[in-house]
């Protein structure tokens, strides 16, 4: 198995965005993974809408657009509108988190969930039929460069068999700290979609990294 790769556009140069949106356009990538902040759900802010517009003018691949933001809910025909393809709100963030995946089905996006590496995968279990994406944060959300938190391996064996026992057809993504080493551990265990920022972004040559990646199978 084979998995998708999804780099992190957090780790970019924001002063040669459109360079870095062509290299993920030319590269073996699948999707682009788009990381907003708000600086109250994470302490930290990335950028925001007029960015995610001028991303979108030139990305030619899946947008999946990871709100780390208070009241998500706000702004979910806004995303749709932005080109979102995916819609990722946390569990966290949410206070009608089926409404929500409800809103974001009906604006015609994937729905995702993510939950943050504390969160325990039972909270999923009422949800993950209108789920199409969970994303396991294998960091505490808020900045890229944090090192992989290893327990997130435990979190992947319990969220399959979750998925398994409701007979969900959600795909498993794990964020935050994916590398090489790790990415061949999350294969193998099943990780339908990896999102990668500064392995990415930060070696040498991005194109061979990705397709690294990509090549790695179990
Ligand atoms: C963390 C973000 C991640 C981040 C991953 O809050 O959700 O998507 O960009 O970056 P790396 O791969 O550098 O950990
Ligand atoms: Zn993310």
């Amino acid at each position: 198995m084979q998995s998708l790769i999804a780099p992190s556009i957090l780790a970019a140069d924001f002063a040669n965005l459109q360079r870095d949106v062509e290299m993920v356009n030319s590269s073996k990538a699948d999707w682009f993974h788009i990381d907003i902040m708000d600086g109250v759900f994470v302490p930290n802010i990335s950028f925001g809408m007029p960015v995610l517009k001028a991303i979108a003018q030139h990305a030619k691949k899946t947008l999946d657009v990871h709100l780390m933001i208070v009241e998500p809910e706000r702004y979910v025909k806004t995303f749709a509108e932005l080109g979102s393809d995916i819609l990722t709100v946390h569990y966290e963030a949410c206070k009608h988190l089926k409404q929500t995946l409800n809103t974001i089905k009906a604006e015609g996006m994937k729905t995702g969930v993510a939950i943050n590496p504390d969160t325990n995968i039972a909270v999923l279990e009422d949800f993950i039929n209108d789920i199409d994406i969970v994303c396991l944060m294998s960091v505490h959300p808020g900045f890229g460069g944090q090192s992989f938190i290893e327990s997130t391996y435990d979190k992947i064996k319990q969220l399959k068999a979750l998925i398994s026992k409701k007979k969900s057809a959600a795909k498993i993504e794990v964020d935050g700290g994916v590398n090489a080493v790790n990415a061949k551990n999350l294969i193998s265990l099943g990780v339908d979609v990896l999102v990668a920022g500064s392995f990415v972004f930060k070696s040498e040559e991005p194109l061979l990294t990705i397709a690294g990646l990509k090549q790695i199978t179990t």
